[in-house]
């Protein structure tokens, strides 16, 4: 791993840092998906050598998993673990009212059942991944194969009665073929650019047959952590209207991801 970071890694790796900081001894977390969730877990395996920390991990991918694993973090399954301390886990898009869009890395549906099975969720992000409305992100809808075709016609005949600024439907492909999540289904991406009514659009697309789980997490997640290029870091809490300016000290940090494997 080089010993200097992108900007945009230092966000990313910032923001892990920081969230990292949340888990205690003992706790049950769920373990995000993605390159900012990546920072999280090499962060999080960190402590758990240096400290002797003791967690279990659930992971919301088999990407997370392997990772978790290969660096030495205890791996569960939520059946094992039926309820977490904490989840955390990057985001494609968040608004002011914590409402996100993820799923970019097709994992939405892990990472909803394993961040709604959490006493809180704590989100790690880059600051481009603010936004005023969400929508400018492509909406992952995950959608079970058969008859995905006339699933996407249904979606496309709800989107007419919704306040979305665009319509497009399209099937989300792995080279040539329909890219395949971890429970084997489709992802359709829908181009709204624009979601007025995150909640109401969420709510109607769960209700299309064949749908199994559609990006928008609504009223799940509690905290935002978000990292910037230079270290500096922002930790909010949308309960307690927490609000925490700070930084990694990123000569310090230089000795830990110059350390940790990929
Ligand atoms: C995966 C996700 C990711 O959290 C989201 O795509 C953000 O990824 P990254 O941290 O790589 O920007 O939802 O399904």
């Amino acid at each position: 791993m080089p010993a200097e970071l992108s900007p945009i890694d230092t966000a990313k790796f910032a923001a892990a840092r920081r969230a990292v900081d949340l888990v205690q001894d003992g706790m049950k977390l769920g373990l995000g998906t993605g390159s900012t969730a990546a920072w999280m877990v090499r962060c999080l395996a960190e402590r758990v050598r240096e400290e002797g920390l003791r967690v279990q991990g659930v992971p919301t991918s088999t990407r997370t998993a392997d990772l978790a694993r290969a660096l030495g973090i205890q791996v569960v399954t939520l059946d094992e673990a039926k309820w977490l301390d904490l989840t955390i886990d990057g985001a494609d898009e968040f608004d002011a009212d914590f409402n996100l869009i993820k799923g970019g890395g097709a994992a939405l549906l892990q990472e909803k059942i394993v961040a709604t099975a959490s006493d809180r969720m704590v989100v790690i992000a880059d600051a481009a991944k603010e936004v005023a409305h969400l929508g400018a992100f492509p909406l992952p809808v995950e959608v079970i194969p058969f008859g995905w075709q006339s699933t996407k016609m249904l979606i496309e005949e709800t989107l007419e009665g919704m306040d979305v600024l665009g319509r497009e439907v399209t099937l989300r492909l792995s080279g040539d073929a329909p890219l395949l999540t971890d429970e084997k289904n489709y992802i359709l991406d829908l181009h709204l650019k624009r979601i007025g009514e995150p909640r109401q659009l969420g709510v109607a697309l769960n209700q299309i047959a064949g749908v199994v789980e559609n990006g928008l997490f609504i009223d799940i997640c509690d905290t935002v952590v978000v990292g910037h290029g230079d270290g500096r870091v922002s930790l909010r809490d949308l309960q307690s209207g927490q609000a925490e300016e700070g930084s990694i000290d990123m000569d310090r940090a230089r000795n830990i991801f110059a350390d940790l494997g990929d």
